[in-house]
């Protein structure tokens, strides 16, 4: 597996694999069997699989936040080099953001509402970094999680708004087997706040936005949203706040209950 630092040296590194199929997998590292479920999918249907590493600082509103993300790049790299990745495009914050930066994507409807409202400016940061990647990397195929429908939702938009050559693969959301949806940021919960935590499936698994409500209040967690979203497909999406830690989650409102 190659770790390429620069746009100079993935580009490089691509140039032989123009007429294979290229699979892309997007990360900020923090790598789970999320992931992996992502690099499996990817390294059954391409013939070269990237994998990109990048806390990318503007899609974090709270500093603390940003400072806060689980990093963690050696055991990332044995976890992705493990999993059949072939190459791995860990940029810095300016390589990917050089002085002066100042285009920025925005999928202005999608991405305003849900967590666009909670966090102004996220899928602004998300939209940008990966219209970036993909135009650095030109993957045939891009693999991301329907844990965050929102931002699946939004790429799709952005890839047919902008008619970008390439596909979106939407992958299920991978659960602990108590049913909490893995997350990076899971890794900062106690193990009370974990038990807490479940109250957000469970409440999920109702498909009913009140009776979710009701029973994540009556857990104790705090609510920003609980939602129908009218994605493809619609589903009941949520973000609640355990302790410090803030969760997404979301359960398809097409599959039987
Ligand atoms: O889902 C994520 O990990 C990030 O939002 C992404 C797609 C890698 C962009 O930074």
């Amino acid at each position: 597996m190659r770790v390429c630092r620069t746009i100079t040296d993935i580009r490089t590194a691509l140039e032989p694999c123009r007429d294979i199929t290229v699979g892309l997998v997007p990360t900020m590292g923090a790598l789970h069997a999320g992931h992996l479920s992502l690099v499996a999918a990817a390294r059954a249907e391409c013939s070269v699989v990237v994998l990109s590493l990048f806390v990318n600082p503007a899609q974090f509103s709270d500093p603390g936040d940003l400072n806060g993300y689980p990093r963690d790049e050696k055991s990332d790299l044995a976890i992705a080099a493990e999993a059949g990745v072939d190459l791995v495009f860990a940029p810095s914050a300016s390589e990917m953001y050089p002085p002066g930066f100042q285009t920025w994507v925005e999928v202005t409807e999608i991405g305003a509402r849900l967590e666009g409202e909670h966090r102004p400016g996220h899928f602004r940061g998300v939209a940008t970094v990966c219209l970036k990647l993909f135009t650095i990397v030109r993957p045939d195929i891009v693999f991301f999680g329907q844990k965050d429908a929102q931002q699946v939702a939004v790429l799709r938009r952005l890839i047919a708004d902008l008619a970008l050559d390439l596909e979106l693969r939407a992958l299920p959301t991978v659960r602990d087997p108590d049913g909490l949806a893995l997350s990076s940021r899971n890794e900062r919960l106690s193990s009370s706040e974990r038990v807490l935590a479940l109250a957000l499936p469970r409440a999920l698994a109702t498909r009913d936005p009140e009776r979710a409500r009701a029973l994540l209040e009556s857990a104790g967690v705090g609510v920003d949203y609980i939602e129908i979203a009218p994605f493809d497909p619609p589903v009941l999406a949520a973000a609640v706040r355990v302790g410090t830690t803030r969760l997404i989650d979301n359960v398809s409102l097409e599959e039987d209950s």
